[in-house]
């Protein structure tokens, strides 16, 4: 049987600020985390390709590590690969949107929202649907090159405030044009929450950015709160804390991973889940 292990997937390490966000509230779990940095980003590929990499990803953390819970904490791979990665493991999996989906809902007056996002998630309209079924409507835009300039470093540089400025005046415009009143905006990519002081400073006055980061990590500690604790010293071998695992140079990602982890990530074990 699986031990309290909590497995937490996303293509790069944008997750780990979901990660950060879990183990806040869950301190007497361990954590596996797999950034698929060789394979990223997952945001401009198919939906197959994105399947793929997403359910041998899953794989690696249940059959490998023993992760018992996943929490995909990519809102690519949640959009477009849930249903794969579910039938890929026999565990209980979480994604992303429909947690940064409600709480949007909590949080919207006007039943309208923004949503931020890569260019499949935004293509498969995961958000746009979620909110839907929870009666707001949604306009969504597809924000690609904010990644790699958060992979770069650069959260706090002129060129990506001027680039976020374009894309969310193009949002708003296109709010505005179908006549809706948005006071809410989902960052709907694990990377985001990095521009979270940016945002703030650029939305019109009256939006709150919404962070599905912390919502799922919300979300996952109910769900998994009671179970989990129940679970800890009934089973050996498996201390709290926190391990991570890459795709792609670990030496990058113990250097960037800090910036979404807000600590050292420590050592970072390379793995090779194929082409
Ligand atoms: N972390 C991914 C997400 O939340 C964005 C990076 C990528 O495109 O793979 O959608």
């Amino acid at each position: 049987m699986s031990g309290p292990v909590v497995g937490v997937f996303d293509s790069g390490f944008g997750g780990l600020t979901v990660l950060r966000a879990l183990a806040e509230r869950m301190p007497w779990a361990r954590f596996v985390f797999l950034g698929d940095t060789a394979r990223l980003p997952y945001g401009s590929k198919s939906q197959r390709t994105i399947a793929r990499y997403a359910a041998e990803s899953a794989r690696f953390l249940v059959e490998k590590q023993g992760a018992g819970y996943l929490v995909i904490a990519c809102n690519t791979a949640s959009a477009l690969a849930l249903e794969a990665i579910e039938a890929a493991v026999a565990v209980p999996v979480l994604g992303v949107i429909e947690p940064g989906a409600e709480a949007a809902a909590k949080q919207t007056k006007t039943g309208d929202v923004m949503v931020i996002a890569t260019e499949a998630t935004v293509a498969s309209h995961a958000y746009a649907a979620a909110c839907q079924r929870r009666g707001l409507r949604g306009v969504e835009k597809a924000c690609p090159l904010l990644v790699p300039l958060i992979e770069e470093g650069w959260t706090e540089h002129s060129v990506t405030e001027q680039v976020l400025r374009i894309y969310l005046d193009e949002l708003l415009a296109e709010a505005a044009g179908a006549g809706q009143h948005p006071d809410t905006l989902v960052l709907g990519c694990t990377h985001y929450p990095l521009l979270r002081g940016m945002l703030e400073r650029c939305v019109p006055e009256g939006v709150t950015v919404i962070d599905s980061a912390e919502a799922t990590a919300r979300r996952a500690a109910e769900a998994m709160q009671e179970e989990m604790s129940q679970r800890v010293g009934a089973e050996s071998g498996n201390q709290p804390g926190i391990c991570c695992f890459a795709t792609d140079s670990v030496a990058k990602f113990e250097r960037l991973g800090s910036r979404f982890l807000g600590h050292a990530v420590g050592e970072v074990e390379l793995v090779d889940l194929g082409g």
